[in-house]
């Protein structure tokens, strides 16, 4: 596995307001090759999984099919980075750690969406990251990390860097909040990243150079996770 290897997690929402955003998917696909580096590269669902779950949902009663159908979405999105990416993409998206571990020796971009049900996207980036021995984790999603949530309060502090326990902590009240307002990166995924050390950059993914900047480990505007905050 290559050393400069970095993980990525692209946040549904960036990709999918009702269906895979072809447009977004080859914006993004320009930053991250200019950037250069291999990457292993899990995509969230965005509105439309979350229109599917409420589907399944309903019709099923089952939470694990309303999860299978958000999973289904993933995929789709992933299929559409997958395509922007070019033949350095490879010809499929991964449904398994160990699979896209293998195809990362030969190919430089390897797609994920979902694994299993009852986790989330941000949970299977940190497990890919640990898969894959990446020294870096980059989230893109519309944020960066604050002390609260910043559309509701105007005074929220935004955290350049920060350390593992200080992310748990924030995450834990996070977790306590009313339904259908959540933090920014699960809980399973916050203890992902702190047991294995790896550092976690929270960028706003709608700003290229931002990106790029996240991927290449240098400054950004967005928040740093590490152990030497
Ligand atoms: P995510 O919730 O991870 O995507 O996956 P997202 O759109 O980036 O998330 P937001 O914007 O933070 O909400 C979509 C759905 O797919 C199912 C879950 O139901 C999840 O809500 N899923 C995803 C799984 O069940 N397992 C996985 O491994 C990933």
């Amino acid at each position: 596995m290559s050393d400069s290897l970095v993980v990525l997690s692209v946040g549904g929402s960036l990709l999918n307001n009702g269906k895979p955003d072809a447009d977004m998917a080859a914006k993004i696909a320009g930053a991250l090759k200019s950037a250069g580096l291999p990457l292993g590269i899990v995509c969230g669902g965005g509105q439309q999984a979350r229109k599917k779950a409420e589907k399944a949902r309903k019709k099923s009663g089952s939470e694990f099919e309303a999860d299978l159908a958000g999973i289904k979405i993933t995929y789709k999105n992933a299929d559409c980075l997958r395509k922007a990416l070019g033949p350095e993409a490879g010809v499929k998206v991964f449904k398994d750690f160990k699979a896209a571990r293998k195809a990362a020796l030969s190919q430089k971009y390897v797609l994920m969406g979902g694994t299993i049900p009852g986790i989330t996207t941000d949970a299977d980036s940190a497990l890919l990251a640990e898969a894959l021995g990446a020294k870096r984790l980059v989230n893109l999603s519309n944020t960066a990390i604050y002390d609260s949530d910043p559309r509701t309060n105007p005074q929220a502090k935004k955290f350049s860097r920060m350390g593992y326990d200080e992310l748990i902590s924030l995450a834990l009240k996070g977790d306590q909040r009313k339904a259908g307002t959540h933090f920014v990166f699960d809980m399973l995924a916050c203890s992902l990243i702190a047991r294995s050390k790896i550092e976690t950059h929270f960028v706003d993914g709608r700003d290229l150079a931002q990106i790029q900047a996240a991927v290449l480990g240098q400054a950004h505007v967005g928040t740093v996770v590490c152990s030497n905050p």
